[in-house]
């Protein structure tokens, strides 16, 4: 068999956040396709980047207080750590803030230019007159015009479902700057993505994508596309668009671009050439364009990205087209979308923190098929999941032979003992092999776990530590611990994609390195080491731990404020804003503990007469006795807010750096509840 040449590419994530769990079925999913193919000795190359531009970057940059490039630098870092931690293992991990990107976008730009598909046209977008700025739909909020419910944003009301114009909402306002948008007009270059109605039906519908894909695609080809609006005026974060001054490629032009400029860096430093993967070989077949092939694997909410701009932007470059675009589905956690209140929005950090990343790994792998449907990852089925088969299965089946094995010196024997069964599990490659390829991998971990369930069996009937004890049973123990030993090796090799860790503790043990070809053929006469223990059970209290914690990152940011303390001074504001703030001189007639809130405190605040309910970030600092009968500060009219634990009725006022040091303001001698702070 031919080596493959495959290039393999996951979804580039946003410098702007960190990665969760729900960005780790696709890391995880495609890393595990990468490292089975490269077992099988193919050429196969595992590319990736950060999608760096775009407005969401350079506010949050803004927000930080850093230049973009320092921001998107730092979570770069953040990133590759987080990836490393969870063995995804990418040859390749680059930026889109790059110039192989910048000079790569600019030379498809030209392409699509010079063959006439760019467009261009004045349109009318809001536009935030304090920033400066065109708002997109998403940045401006308002009271939905059918069913009046406030605070909407862009252009759909999450209460009714009516959709709108952003400018239809009813007293409009930025939601960077709270200014009212006005209308402005610019010019804006689009790419005729109907031109490509055609070519894309076709495309569409000979193999690239699955069934589920072909037929979404298929409904919105047969209501006719739109012109794609690639460009957004300055200030923007991303590449300015040659002989247009002022005007940025849209993040989503360049993106997609990024999967060919990490490509090209990567080919930089190995001497290879980008184009012959990338360019059009002119011979017709371009699933494997100068014998290469090229796989993206993507969520389902990027697939008009992947399967309709993408491919035509690179046909009308007269570059390659993907292999396949491999969709899947969303995670949830216990049955339900990801929730920061119930501490499911688990981030990477979180979880390695707590858990062996190989845990998380294998349950994907369970769950994994080439479907789109969603995935759940239920917490006590990922225990049980992973301590039955991992644990319970798979490693006992070493830990209980082992040590027989040891005993004759530690050599295994040329004896099949029983060749039916040895000759199951050679039977099983090329199904598992098929499996894997087909990214059906909940059926190949089906297919190794009835495995290890036939191991056992074996092991358990034949109950080798019994016979130990017999006088002249040697041998015969010996060849029935060897062959367990050499079901565990064949186990632990068509694990090897997804567990690649654990692997090499057993590669250790079983010094030899595990590989597809190999597995087949019965290893004997051949030395292993010691037994070592290869994976601890999953413990109910790290699974919660994991959840505490993610919790606790909520409720920094709900209890949120900045801690006080030395800050810079904040912005100018009026006198008659300040006037609006009513200060209250408040008594603490009653001070608590709040179940499961880790920083709060809730206080029963006298307003002389009137009481209120606050809930206060001030436990590290205060016991509830000792607050009782103070006489504090209060904002007395700030809008009550519903938090996880009650509504909140006001706010005390407290200085300093936070934890221990949180100093509550009390008012001088004589001051009476109720009293107005000048
Ligand atoms: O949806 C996202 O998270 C995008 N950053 C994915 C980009 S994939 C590719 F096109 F760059
Ligand atoms: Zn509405």
């Amino acid at each position: 068999m031919n080596p493959r040449k495959i290039l393999v590419t996951s979804a580039l994530p946003y410098a702007n956040g960190s990665i969760h769990l729900g960005h780790l079925v696709e890391y995880i999913q495609t890393d595990i396709w990468v490292r089975f193919q490269k077992m099988r000795g193919h050429e196969c190359i595992y590319v990736c980047a950060d999608d760096a531009h775009g407005t969401a970057i350079m506010l949050k940059a803004e927000q930080n207080g850093v230049s973009p490039e320092e921001q998107i630098a730092t979570i770069k870092k953040e990133h590759e750590q987080d990836f490393a931690e969870f063995l995804i293992d990418f040859d390749n991990f680059h930026s889109t803030h790059s110039e192989e990107n910048r000079e790569l976008a600019e030379f498809i730009y030209q392409r699509l230019d010079e063959n006439d598909h760019i467009a261009s046209r004045y349109i009318t977008q809001a536009y935030d007159p304090e920033k400066n700025l065109f708002l997109a739909d998403r940045y401006i909020k308002g009271t939905c015009p059918k069913c009046k419910t406030e605070d909407q944003y862009g252009d759909n009301c999450e209460s009714c479902g009516a959709t709108y114009s952003p400018m239809d909402l009813v007293n409009p306002k930025s939601a960077i700057s709270g200014a009212t948008p006005i209308e402005k007009e610019s010019e804006h270059l689009f790419f005729k993505l109907p031109e490509f109605s055609d070519f894309l039906k076709s495309w569409t519908r000979t193999g690239h994508l699955q069934t589920e894909m072909v037929n979404k695609l298929s409904e919105w080809l047969d209501t006719g596309l739109q012109e794609w609006d690639i460009s957004r005026d300055a200030p923007y974060f991303g590449f300015e668009i040659p002989e247009h001054p002022n005007k940025y490629f849209y993040v989503w032009l360049d993106a997609p671009i990024g999967y060919i400029a990490s490509f090209k860096n990567w080919c930089d430093k190995q001497g290879k050439n980008w184009k012959d993967y990338w360019l059009d070989d002119g011979k017709g077949d371009l699933n494997v364009n100068n014998g290469t092939e090229l796989h993206h694997f993507i969520g389902k909410d990027i697939v008009n990205f992947h399967a309709l701009f993408w491919p035509a932007m690179l046909h009308s470059a007269k570059f390659r087209t993907p292999t396949t675009v491999n969709v899947h589905g969303f995670l949830t956690i216990n049955g339900k979308k990801m929730s920061k209140s119930r501490g499911t929005f688990i981030n990477a950090r979180s979880y390695l923190e707590h858990l062996n990343p190989e845990y998380l790994r294998y349950y994907f792998a369970t769950k994994l098929t080439n479907s789109v449907d969603d995935l759940d990852l239920n917490l006590n089925d990922f225990i049980q999941r992973v301590n039955s088969d991992l644990v319970g299965k798979v490693v006992n089946i070493a830990s209980r032979t082992a040590k027989f094995v040891q005993k004759s010196g530690g050599i295994l024997s040329s004896t099949v003992e029983k060749p039916e069964l040895w000759q199951q599990f050679v039977n099983a490659s090329d199904i598992i092999a098929n499996l894997y390829e087909q990214r059906e991998f909940a059926k190949a971990m089906r297919e190794i776990i009835n495995l290890a369930d036939a191991a056992n069996e074996y092991i358990a009937a034949k109950e080798p530590w019994a016979l130990a004890k017999q006088e002249g049973t040697e041998q015969q123990v010996l060849a029935i611990c060897s062959l367990a030993i050499n079901m565990f090796r064949v186990i632990i090799t068509y694990l090897k994609p997804v567990l690649p860790e654990l692997t090499q503790k057993a590669e250790v043990f079983l010094n030899e390195e595990l590989s597809w070809k190999d597995v087949v053929k019965f290893k004997s006469k051949h030395s292993i080491n010691t037994f070592k223990p290869l994976l601890n059970r999953i413990e109910q209290e790290q699974v919660d731990a994991m959840l505490e914690s993610s919790k606790q990152t909520l409720e920094k940011s709900v209890e949120e404020k900045p801690a006080p303390g030395r800050e810079p001074i904040a912005d100018e504001i009026s006198f008659n804003d300040f006037a609006k703030v009513d200060l209250r001189v408040a008594k603490i007639i009653q001070a608590t503990y709040v179940e499961d809130a880790h920083k709060l405190l809730q206080l029963t605040l006298d307003l002389g007469g009137e009481t209120r309910n606050v809930f206060s970030g001030i436990k590290s600092a205060y016991q509830p006795e000792e607050l009782e009968g103070k006489l504090t500060i209060m904002v007395a009219n700030l809008a009550p807010r519903k938090m996880k634990f009650g509504l909140s009725e006001g706010m005390v006022l407290a200085a300093g750096p936070g934890g221990k040091e949180i100093y509550l303001l009390e008012p001088d001698n004589g001051a009476q509840p109720g009293m107005r702070v000048m």
